[in-house]
């Protein structure tokens, strides 16, 4: 049976590593990593992530405000208030909540944000330093960060020799990971809808990323044994095993069938969920250091 990779604690382990650096970093340069989350309109699952990245944020000691903006905000009032907050020196990190309603353009808010302050990682100028391998002054995406983080605790952060499929071409998860993977010296695959023979190409996976939003597509027998297994989807399913009308989540891997064939897996939930909001904590300390010239630190 396959280690289960422990999101949650990994991601405490990355969230007392950020208490200690903010804390170490606000002695050393009096600096406060300062986090403004920006969400528009009254989506409940956006208000839902957004209040626990808030609350996240105040637990690591950090200076955290929240702007709520009614659905029907102007573009140009988004982009005025962004450009506040670029120019707010008590601002290390800015994170407008996605989506936005549909009369805003989405891609010229989020190349609105100051790339130095841009946490999600969204802006091209990061999205170009990942690409070419400039990790150091770049921010990568919480979430593909996160399965990052799991992979290394799981193979070491040299990956020479490794072939990693990576189901999932999204500009969020499929390719930010593939970059990172490739960093790591893995020999990368991305595979999508449109790849010929997929379970098979997914059998010469050491790890294998899956980053599709199908549940539980990817089956038992689609894995190499002992690959180790990253699950990025998280799809609600009907559950009527728990009374009608109630849901679960689930991965995008069958996990009953996987875990009996690989080397670790991470779980839904309890995977690389919980390590999204500990990676945005991290990339704001380490905003917050870069514009104090402090040292930054690993995760
Ligand atoms: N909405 C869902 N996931 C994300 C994310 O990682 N960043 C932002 N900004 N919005 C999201």
């Amino acid at each position: 049976m396959a280690e289960i990779i422990d999101g949650k604690s990994i991601a405490e382990d990355v969230v007392a590593k950020v208490k200690e650096g903010a804390a170490a970093l606000k002695a050393s340069s009096g600096t406060v990593p300062g986090i403004a989350v920006v969400i528009v309109g009254e989506d409940p699952a956006s208000q839902v992530y957004v209040a626990s990245k808030s609350r996240k944020a105040k637990e690591c000691g950090f200076h955290s405000v929240q702007h709520s903006l009614p659905e029907t905000t102007t573009e140009d009032a988004l982009l005025g208030l962004i450009g506040d907050l670029n120019s707010d020196p008590a601002i290390h990190g800015i994170l407008v909540q996605l989506p936005l309603p549909d009369h805003m353009n989405s891609g010229r808010v989020i190349q609105a944000v100051a790339p130095e302050k841009d946490v999600d990682g969204f802006h091209f100028i990061n999205v170009g330093k990942l690409g070419t391998g400039e990790l150091e002054t770049a921010f990568v995406p919480c979430t593909p960060a996160g399965a990052m983080v799991m992979i290394e605790r799981a193979r070491g952060r040299d990956l020479s020799g490794l072939n990693a499929v990576v189901v999932g071409r999204s500009n969020i998860v499929g390719k930010p990971i593939a970059n990172l993977l490739l960093k790591a010296n893995a020999t990368v695959t991305i595979a999508h809808s449109r790849t010929h023979e997929l379970p098979a190409l997914c059998r010469t996976a050491d790890i294998l990323i899956a980053a599709v939003g199908r549940p539980k597509m990817i089956g038992g027998d689609w894995i190499k044994p002992g690959a180790t297994v990253i699950d990025v989807g998280i799809n609600r399913v009907p559950a009527p095993e728990k009374g009608e009308g109630k849901t679960r989540l689930v991965g995008d891997v069958d996990f009953v069938a996987a875990e009996k064939v690989a080397g670790a897996i991470t779980p839904v939930p309890g995977g690389v969920g919980p390590m999204t909001i500990a990676m945005l904590m991290a990339n704001t300390l380490t905003a917050a250091a870069r514009a104090a010239g402090a040292e930054v630190p690993t995760f």
